[in-house]
């Protein structure tokens, strides 16, 4: 503060008064803690007016130079004083706005993220293999680009098979029409050939992945399309343990009350082979449109694995024996959730996926 007095000698003075005037209608209009640091600058800084004001006392006459004096440095403490509450004010001022601009609101809702589901695909493989885990089986895989050996040759299928025809496999580099080896394995049996030539028995596994077939889509076809392949090599293995391994499968995955069926069928690979249905879980067994009217479903291809077959990986067919079982899990998927069209699986349409 300065007194009234002072304030008074202050602005009668020519040259004092004309600074504490303009000072204080600088200091009024500055509106951030930058003017606040210019206006020290323009009056108290080293060519400050203020400043060079008070350099030019030492030229006045020594009664001048006390009045003078007596003054400026008045002033100049009033304007320092004054700077630094200004100042202060400003920069509190600033702060709060940037407090108030930044806040955040915490009760604002979050906003909604969608969860993902697993594919149904992926689901149904899962709960196939954890039945088979549970008794005892352990989860292999193979490749889906295969050789003509492990896919046909050494699962006795001779070369005349229809299965090779250019119509069903998909081949790899078809140089001129002619069969290159390498093609996309039209099952996953060929995983049981892998698995054989690599480990002795005895031998629990099961391989779940992907087969290709020369199919054209419609409701019950996909030419990209997933098997669970099972495989058990053990001494002593009947076919009784087949039928029992298979009918406890189907209780755990389709209902305690569903009867199994074997029916008579072929595989280069196994003998004898059979198909496996299941009663229908739609009607239960009265028959409807899902079952065709059977009562029935087919589920999967399977047999006692031919003495042939272990010739081809080297084990003793006089000592050992096993079953081997492929099912289609998109034709599972089918049945157990009444999905009425395989394609509805890999148009990846999320209204769909998003139901089971
Ligand atoms: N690989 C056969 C198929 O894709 C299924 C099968 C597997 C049959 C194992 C018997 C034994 O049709």
């Amino acid at each position: 503060m300065i007194s009234r007095k002072l304030r008074e000698e202050i602005d009668a003075d020519p040259e004092l008064g004309v600074i504490y005037r303009e000072a204080q209608t600088a200091l009024e209009s500055a509106a951030d803690p930058g003017d606040i640091e210019s206006v020290r600058v323009s009056f108290l800084g080293r060519k400050g007016r203020l400043s060079a004001l008070l350099q030019g006392i030492k030229d006045l006459s020594p009664e001048e130079r006390r009045r003078v004096g007596r003054l400026g440095n008045n002033l100049k403490t009033w304007l320092e004083n004054s700077l630094e509450k200004k100042g202060d004010m400003l920069r509190r001022q600033e702060l709060e706005g940037t407090l108030a601009g930044e806040r955040l609101d915490i009760t604002l809702p979050g906003r909604y993220m969608p969860f993902g589901t697993r594919h149904l695909l992926s689901r149904i493989i899962e709960e196939i293999e954890d039945i088979f885990i549970g008794m005892g089986y352990r989860v292999v895989e193979g490749p889906e680009v295969e050789l003509d050996y492990y896919n046909f040759e050494a699962l006795n299928t001779p070369d005349w098979h229809p299965s090779k025809s250019l119509s069903d496999t998909f081949y790899v580099n078809v140089p001129d029409g002619e069969h290159s080896d390498v093609l996309l394995r039209t099952h996953t049996s060929p995983v049981q050939i892998r698995v054989m030539e690599k480990t002795p028995p005895p031998l629990y596994v099961i391989a779940p992945g992907k087969a290709y077939r020369h199919d054209v889509p419609d409701a019950t076809h996909s030419p990209m399309f997933h098997q669970v392949e099972g495989l058990a090599v053990d001494e002593g293995i009947t076919l009784g343990d087949l039928k029992g391994t298979l009918e406890h499968f189907a209780k755990r995955m389709f209902g305690d009350d569903r009867l199994v069926r074997f029916r008579p069928h072929f595989f280069p690979f196994t003998e004898p082979s059979a198909e496996v249905d299941v009663s229908c879980n739609i009607c239960g067994g009265t028959g409807c449109r899902v079952c065709s009217g059977t009562g029935w479903l087919e589920i999967l291809g399977s047999g006692m694995v031919d003495p042939n077959v272990f010739e081809y990986v080297g084990y003793d067919s006089e000592a050992i024996s096993g079953f081997a079982f492929g099912m289609g899990v998109e034709r599972i998927a089918l049945l157990k959730y009444g999905v009425p069209d395989i394609r509805y699986f890999f148009d990846n349409d999320l209204r769909l996926l998003g139901q089971y």
